[in-house]
């Protein structure tokens, strides 16, 4: 049989998270505990929501796409992202009342940019933050829907960090090189992310995670990660790997597209229930405690 060349991050990451099994470990086990802690505030599962854009009404629903899976994120009591969009969009979002943390595009006209942290602060956003792995594209620097990408540097992130109150998360970090960076210039949080296979041959999130997490073991920095993940058996592979949360991604556009609020919290309920399962089944009691010794 003719081998077969395999770019593509999103196969070589399921590939890689299909490799990972659990052992069990039965007796004295507990129904486990779900619930987690970001940036001191509480939420009942680990489970976030994907910093998505550009969904507008669905199925002649009356709220867009955006608005239903954040007040799904509000009914489930998790923490909510939410990708570029222009203000009124966000505050839109902001008004379901979900905690949601607002990812900016690294647009080239750096006004927007601070316009767009300063306002998502003003209307109550939860957190900040941008999603670095849409600098560059296949020509030089990235147009995402006409608007141009710019460079960020450690100096400018680090001033968006400065400009506001609130937690700042990079999201699209993929080394321990960009992590430190990450500490360093005070960041709150980071996602672990390829942005569902941006980068040709791009390390599965949850491969490079241990890394990560060793190299921020004393910093203050939450650590989430997306990319493939559709089930609680693959959060708990996440946090066995050492993210504090992780996002569902596309694996929720079924029950957003034909069922919205309803089906979003339908989704996100059982991959929390599946999650409570296995660490229940694995002797892990809290989200917190679990780590990668059940893991083969
Ligand atoms: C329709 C859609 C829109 C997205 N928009 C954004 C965005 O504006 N900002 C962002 O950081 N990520 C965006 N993403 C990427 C997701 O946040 C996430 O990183 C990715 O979908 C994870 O991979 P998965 O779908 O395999 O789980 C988008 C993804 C999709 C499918």
């Amino acid at each position: 049989m003719a081998y077969t060349r395999m770019s593509d991050a999103n196969e070589i990451t399921a590939r890689y998270m299909d490799s990972i099994y659990f052992e069990q470990r039965l007796i004295d086990s507990v129904v486990a505990d779900t619930s987690a802690e970001f940036w001191g505030e509480k939420f009942d599962s680990p489970v976030l929501t994907p910093a998505f854009s550009h969904i507008g009404r669905l199925n002649g629903r009356e709220l867009s796409g955006l608005e239903e899976y954040s007040i799904a994120a509000k009914n489930c009591n998790i923490l909510n992202f939410c990708g570029m969009m222009e203000n009124d969009m966000f505050k839109k979002i902001a008004d379901t009342g979900a905690r949601t943390v607002r990812i900016v595009k690294p647009y080239a006209d750096n006004g927007k940019v601070r316009d767009q942290f300063a306002y998502a602060e003003s209307v109550g956003a939860f957190g900040i933050g941008m999603d670095i792995d849409h600098i560059f594209g296949e020509n030089g620097l990235d147009v995402v829907v006409g608007e141009e990408m710019a460079v960020q540097t450690t100096d400018m992130l680090r001033s968006y960090v400065e400009s506001t109150k609130l937690p700042f998360v990079v999201k699209g970090v993929l080394s321990v090189a960009d992590a430190l960076k990450c500490a360093e210039i005070g960041a709150k949080g980071i996602i672990v992310s390829h942005h569902h296979g941006r980068l040709p041959y791009a390390v599965p999130p949850m491969m490079i995670l241990p890394e990560i997490k060793e190299a921020l073991k004393d910093k203050d920095v939450k650590i989430f990660v997306d990319c493939g993940i559709e089930s609680g058996s693959d959060v708990y592979k996440a946090l066995a790997l050492g993210a504090d949360g992780a996002a569902v991604g596309r694996s929720m556009m079924p029950s957003l597209e034909k069922e919205g609020i309803p089906g979003v919290e339908k989704f996100l309920n059982n991959v929390t229930s599946e999650l409570r399962f296995v660490m229940s089944c694995t002797g892990f009691k809290n989200v917190c405690k679990i780590d990668d010794s059940a893991l083969y």
